[in-house]
């Protein structure tokens, strides 16, 4: 039987590619979302893959939810922090509530269940978390304030914990996508895609939720043993670290 993989926020956008991949390559795949439930039970009709609703933010919802999962299908082994969302605003503007909106989701996230899933993947001796950062975690980003240190903040984990899990067999990587044509993009006014994004993207196009989904594949195989505490940047010759 394949490897069990939890893909967080895998019911939509890069995290429904994911899913489908792990699918594809004969995981058993669950996949969590947050509220948009006809979304999430019309991705489940179509590709078969099991939905799991929990707020990741939440520890013991998240508690909740990988018994769930683990009743399920089994020991989770492959872990991609995934779900994340953006509350933009220039910083002279920005709520508190926008702050720990996105601080919650997007970092709190990573330690809600990357540690639930933690003790599991050292005594099995083996464990794949991919952690999905981004672009704006690595450069910063204009308006981006909460969303730029939530990012940055899970490139910092996942090199700690990386020093952690090397002798357990565990691997822990991020990939940092660039602008990717999602509903989370597709929702930046199509002016400024087209005036002010797409042109800084040297291959001049948004990317697809495939390619991220192959850079997370690669790094959750036996291919990647040797590969932890690393940043797969994939954005078009955007920004180079
Ligand atoms: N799109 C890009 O260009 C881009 C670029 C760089 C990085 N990223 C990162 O890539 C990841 C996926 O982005 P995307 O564009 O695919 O997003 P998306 O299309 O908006 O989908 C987000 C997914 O995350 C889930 N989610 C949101 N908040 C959650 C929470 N608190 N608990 C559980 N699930 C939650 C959503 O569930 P519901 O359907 O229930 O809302 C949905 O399944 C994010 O971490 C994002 O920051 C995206």
């Amino acid at each position: 039987m394949g490897r069990v993989a939890l893909v967080t926020g895998g019911t939509r956008g890069i995290g429904a590619a994911i899913s489908i991949a792990f699918k594809q390559q004969g995981y058993r795949v669950a996949a969590n979302y947050a509220g948009n439930d006809e979304k999430a039970k019309a991705f489940e009709a179509e590709t078969g893959i099991a939905v799991f609703k929990w707020d990741v933010s939440d520890y013991q919802a998240c508690a909740a939810g990988v018994a769930n999962v683990e009743a399920a299908i089994g020991p989770v082994e492959v872990l991609v922090n995934n779900a994340g969302i953006t509350r933009d605003a220039m910083f002279h503007k920005m709520t508190p509530e926008q702050w720990n909106e996105v601080i919650g989701t997007n970092l709190t996230g990573l330690f809600n269940m990357t540690h639930l899933v933690w003790t599991g993947m050292r005594d099995r001796n083996f464990g794949r978390i991919i952690n999905i950062s981004s672009i704006n975690g690595q450069k910063g980003q204009m308006g981006q304030a909460n969303y730029s240190a939530a990012k940055a903040g899970d490139l910092g984990f996942t090199k700690a914990l990386a020093q952690e899990g090397a002798a357990k067999g565990i691997t822990v990587n991020a990939v940092c996508p660039g602008y990717i044509g999602t509903e989370m993009v597709r929702a930046i006014p199509e002016k400024v895609l087209n005036e002010r994004i797409i042109p800084q993207i040297p291959v001049g196009r948004l990317g697809e939720p495939e390619e991220i989904a192959r850079c997370v594949s690669f790094l959750a195989s036996d291919d990647a043993g040797f590969i932890t505490g690393s940043t797969i940047s994939a954005n078009g010759g955007q920004f180079f670290v």
